[in-house]
């Protein structure tokens, strides 16, 4: 039987209830294939640990979670702890630590969902956004001198890198000829900014020469905003930065119908690492607790993180299991303007899971 060792990490805030949800759905998965088990080891790093030791995770955390065969994520960040801080010590730790550097964003309207957009339906509505997810925006280069006083300065530095563009370039190329449309949007602001980006552009045209199959567009990000309202049918694959891709992809989850469906996941495409997959909402402090989460984002990133440990026919069946509990109103979450609790929409999910005729 295959065996895949697992890192919970679920964080803090409802990244503990949804990735409770997320393992117990796991495991249901699991034991109806028959083919595979999981071990899910937990780690509870997240502000907690960091009011009582200090730090988010240990010293040595990427050490112990290194062999794992992938990570699920909750959610990071709390009211009393700086956000910088949480994020710094935890989340980009890991990614940056396991150089996990294409962030994968899919996107589409699922069943019984309604987008805000008037007249936008299932069909319209099926993108990818892949997202710089080692350097630019988020290189973490720059510094603060002077502080307090009235010539305090603080840069904070975009990297772009040579190697660094032209491998999420090509992981986007690949992704965007593996679905049907071959369609690929590189999103730039080389109007602007005119060395990074320009260089970004000129590797985008590089790499395409080898992807003659994808056809390939470029939109400045300010002008993607409105193609994506305006003309979501117009797109598939998208690849742009850190920072313009972390914008693009809340107006995707938004455009969708929630932001607590919408999964990630931080991919080292050469597998010398773990990669890690979570949901893209955050730790959620206003309904901590409360039971009335939204695990769908939890179960579609653990439909991607199926799709990468080689569990095709579980992640599809996952897949459809979510998809038909989101067809069903009585099944949704407050934030989907349903009744529905965490519970409700985890306990529908598995029995749609045992279900014979899924
Ligand atoms: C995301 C999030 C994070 C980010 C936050 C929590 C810092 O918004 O994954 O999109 O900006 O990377
Ligand atoms: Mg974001």
């Amino acid at each position: 039987m295959r065996s895949h060792a697992i890192a919970a990490i679920p964080g803090d805030g409802i990244g503990i209830e949804v990735i409770d949800a997320g393992r117990a759905v796991l495991d249901v998965l699991a034991e109806r294939d028959g083919g595979f088990r999981f071990e899910f080891e937990t780690f509870d790093w997240g502000s907690a640990r960091y009011r009582s030791a200090g730090a988010l995770m240990p010293e040595d955390g990427l050490e112990r979670i290194r062999d794992k065969d992938a990570i699920y994520f909750g959610s990071v960040g709390a009211p009393d702890v700086p956000d910088h801080v949480t994020l710094w010590g935890l989340r980009l730790a890991i990614c940056q630590g396991f150089d996990q550097y294409a962030n994968v964003r899919p996107t589409r309207i699922l069943a019984g969902i309604t987008s805000p957009l008037r007249d936008v339906g299932p069909d319209d509505l099926d993108w990818v956004i892949v997202r710089e997810n080692s350097e630019g925006e988020y290189a973490g280069q720059g510094g603060r001198s002077h502080r307090g006083h009235p010539e305090e300065i603080a840069t904070e530095v975009s990297i772009f890198t040579r190697s660094g563009v032209e491998r999420i370039m090509r992981f986007a190329f690949g992704l965007a000829r593996s679905r049907p449309r071959k369609h690929l949007t590189v999103v730039t602001k080389s109007n602007a900014q005119r060395h990074g980006m320009v260089m970004w552009d000129d590797i985008a045209r590089e790499v395409a020469a080898d992807f003659g199959d994808v056809t390939v567009d470029k939109m400045l990000v300010d002008a993607m905003t409105v193609r994506m309202t305006m003309q979501p049918q117009s797109l598939d694959t998208i690849v742009a930065t850190n920072l313009h891709a972390d914008i693009l992809s809340d107006l995707a989850a938004a455009l969708a119908g929630s932001i607590g469906i919408a999964p990630t996941a931080n991919i080292d495409p050469e597998r010398r690492f773990p990669s890690m997959f979570e949901p893209i909402h955050g730790s959620a402090f206003d309904i901590t607790g409360k039971g009335i989460a939204n695990p769908v984002g939890s179960f579609w990133s653990a439909v991607m993180m199926l799709d990468h440990l080689g569990e095709q026919p579980a992640a599809q069946r996952l897949m459809r299991a979510i998809e038909r509990v989101t067809a069903d109103p009585s099944l949704h979450t407050p934030d989907l303007g349903g009744k529905a609790t965490t519970k409700d929409v985890t306990d529908a999910v598995i029995a749609a899971i045992r279900g014979d005729n899924l």
